[in-house]
């Protein structure tokens, strides 16, 4: 089974009441392990979650904190974009040459990385100082 194909299972289990907008997100890690996420959304609209947020939580969870790939599907007119938040947060435990793979249910695909995902992204070394 295909990473892509690990995020349509998951997308299934998507609680999304109020967008009806399902989204699976897959992430390999170092080990070889996948971990899967759902957006979870909620009526307190912002305190829902993002699916890529989901699958790092599995990940980290499980302690491990390296991501190797990622794979993220939704039934959209184009592969889905992950929202800003979720670019910092697949930064935070991926590097930037990191295989991102961006889907559609219906077949559509758009390969791209973390780095490409976000140029100039904020990282630890700029605290140096600190
Ligand atoms: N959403 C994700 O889970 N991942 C993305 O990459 C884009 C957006 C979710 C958040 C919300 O539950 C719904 O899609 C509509 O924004």
């Amino acid at each position: 089974m295909s990473l892509i194909d690990d995020a349509r299972a998951v997308r299934e289990n998507a609680h999304v009441p109020y967008s009806r907008f399902k989204v699976g997100a897959a992430i390999r890690a170092a080990s070889g392990r996948v971990y899967v996420g759902c957006n979870v959304e909620n009526v307190a609209y912002p305190e829902g979650t993002c699916a890529e947020a989901g699958a790092i939580c599995a990940m980290v969870a499980a302690g491990e904190t390296e991501i190797a790939e990622v794979a993220v599907i939704a039934d959209s007119p184009v592969p889905v974009s992950p929202c800003g938040g979720c670019r910092q947060k697949l930064a935070e435990f991926g590097a930037a040459a990191v295989p991102v793979t961006l889907a559609t249910t219906d077949g559509k695909t758009l390969k791209t990385t973390i780095g490409e995902l976000l140029p100039g992204v904020f990282d630890a070394e700029q605290m140096s100082r600190v």
